[in-house]
């Protein structure tokens, strides 16, 4: 290997990156390594990007089916931990920067880069989640983007791509800046960056509209330590199980977001989402964590799930912090194991039936019909010692003049 450190460079194929080749060698006069990765995106094969990345000068292009490995250990990370930013955006994009980088960083070990280069701007969260994240598996690499760092604005890379006769359609790209992968969808900017704008029907392509929707679909999803292993019975990856929801709860319009959220660097954002399968297995999930989870530890785990969906959300997958929570989160998983069937339609997941072998759920405890194994006598003992201090504590307001205001006068 020469010691003129290569740069690897995320690839997708779309006009930035594939200019941002030529581009990042002119400027800097390292030859580029294109890495580019299947995370459930859809659309080009990845031989035809990785084709496109020669063509446009990489010295080598190195592409990775990484659709499982998504799925395996970032979606059902997410899935475990019910992760909803801003209780509703289940961090489509923050989990697979994690990945992304993981290879990129790979690929610069292999190809013997020193830096490695993504197409994100100054202002996301995304260059953020790249970057902290190549930091946190190796501190000796570089980062660089073209776009923040080299001034490869838009007149720039069009005037690039002609000088240059790139292998690249000069048709006019989507007006939206749109991230997808099989957990789902996020579409931004343009006609969308006013607030008041309602979004049109050409921003959405994971879910149809749920004000017409099909007839309802009803659903039985098999848990397995929280994870999904059947789907009506049949046994599913997940994957699978991932891209069955998302298709059918996609038909039905469930999984439609549209909001103002806080990014990292501290600016609010327009952002629509669509994440069909992501939030009906959410649904299916928390469901079940309420028959399975003891009260104390699911009430920590719901601040846990928090922190840990922020955390994530704020580039920190590869912290410390994040691994501790997780390794929580884990732990709660063991009883996580049984079945919801659900109603998907108009919009909306609601679960309407579940049973666990592992389920805290007690019929003779619950039950107001014979069989009855509760106490009820007990609850009087509970009852008066659990209200102790605050009975002591009114008496007190009592005798200062602070007692609750009560309505004062005749009962009519
Ligand atoms: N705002 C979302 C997030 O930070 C979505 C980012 C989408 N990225 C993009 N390049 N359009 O997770």
């Amino acid at each position: 290997m020469s010691d003129k450190k290569r740069i690897v460079l995320a690839y997708s194929g779309g006009l930035d990156t594939s200019v941002a080749i030529p581009y990042l060698k002119d400027r800097t006069g390292k030859d580029v390594v294109a890495v580019s990765l299947d995370v459930g995106q859809g659309g080009e094969r990845l031989e035809t990007i990785k084709q496109r990345a020669l063509a446009c000068g990489a010295v080598e292009s190195y592409v990775v089916d990484a659709r499982n490995e998504f799925a395996d250990e970032y979606c059902m990370l997410a899935l475990q931990a019910n992760a909803m930013y801003e209780g509703v955006y289940p961090l489509v994009s923050a989990i697979s920067r994690p990945l992304i980088t993981k290879h990129l960083v790979h690929a610069a070990h292999q190809f013997g880069a020193d830096t490695i280069a993504h197409g994100c701007t100054g202002k996301g969260n995304d260059q953020v989640r790249f970057e902290v994240s190549i930091m946190s598996i190796d501190p000796t690499l570089k980062a660089i983007s073209p776009i923040r760092d080299l001034g490869l604005m838009r007149d720039v890379e069009i005037a690039y791509a002609k000088e240059h006769k790139l292998p690249i359609e000069q048709t006019e790209k989507s007006p939206y800046s749109i991230d997808q992968n099989v957990w789902g969808r996020a579409i931004e900017t343009g006609y969308l960056e006013d607030p008041w704008n309602a979004p049109t029907k050409d921003v959405y392509s994971y879910t149809d509209d749920p004000a017409f929707p099909p007839v309802e679909d009803e659903v039985t999803i098999t848990f397995n330590k929280g994870i999904p292993v059947q789907i009506d019975g049949k046994d599913v990856t997940p994957l699978q199980a991932i891209e069955e929801m998302n298709r059918r709860a996609g038909a039905q319009g469930i999984g439609r977001i549209d909001l103002i959220e806080d990014r990292l660097v501290g600016i609010k954002s327009r952002e629509l989402y669509e994440a069909p399968g992501a939030i009906a297995l959410i649904t299916a999930h928390e469901e079940l964590e309420n028959c399975c989870l003891e009260r104390e530890q699911h009430r920590i785990k719901r601040d846990i799930d928090k922190r840990w969906g922020e955390l994530v959300y704020d580039a920190q997958w590869y912290s410390p912090a994040v691994k501790s929570l997780t390794a929580f989160i884990k732990d709660t998983q063991e009883y996580v194991s049984g079945q919801i069937r659900m109603s998907l339609h108009g919009g909306r997941a609601v679960v309407t039936g579940r049973r666990s072998d592992s389920s805290l759920y007690d019929y003779s405890l619950a039950t107001y019909e014979t069989g009855d194994s509760f106490d009820q006598k007990a609850s009087n003992g509970f009852i008066e010692i659990y209200g102790l201090p605050s009975k002591v504590a009114a008496a007190r307001d009592v005798k200062f003049g602070n007692a609750v205001e009560v309505p004062q006068g005749d009962v009519k």
